[in-house]
């Protein structure tokens, strides 16, 4: 059944430029953009949005990564969304990323992975809702 699936490019494939291509992959691939947003988290909203990785050895890595520029951020619509998405995406180190994934093209590092993608149905729901009002998604 058709589902709902939340992304963010990452600062550094921002900042490089690969907005454009990521999101022509995103779409090539059959997703349908329902929201889009372009800013830049503080620390705290990083935090907050990481919150399950906080006792991870990377989690204050990760807060000053995510909100050192600006972010991509988009609910994505597609059949199998969550699962198809993380497929396109591939692994979260590059270095295991298949062959014609957004990470495998994009991503400097195991951190600097250019894309995050929910990991579940419920997560993309709340991740969704993180930056997203119901009048947001078009
Ligand atoms: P993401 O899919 O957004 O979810 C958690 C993020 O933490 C991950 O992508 C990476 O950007 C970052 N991260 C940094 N180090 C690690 C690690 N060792 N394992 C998993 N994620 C990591």
């Amino acid at each position: 059944t058709t589902n709902r699936t939340f992304t963010m490019i990452k600062p550094d494939a921002y900042a490089d430029g690969h907005s454009g291509s990521i999101i022509q992959m995103i779409e090539a691939a059959g997703f349908k953009v329902k929201a889009a947003r372009l800013l830049k988290l503080s620390a705290e909203q990083a935090g907050d949005f990481y919150s399950v990785h906080k006792e991870r050895p990377f989690y204050q890595d990760l807060c000053n990564y995510m909100s050192s520029g600006p972010i991509f951020a988009m609910i994505l619509e597609k059949d199998n969304a969550v699962a198809d998405f993380r497929k396109l995406i591939g692994a979260t180190d590059p270095a295991k990323a298949d062959e014609g994934t957004i990470r495998k093209k994009f991503a400097k590092s195991i951190e600097a992975n250019a894309v995050h993608g929910s990991d579940s149905d419920e997560n993309a729901a709340l991740e969704g809702k993180f930056f997203f009002s119901e009048t947001e998604i078009v």
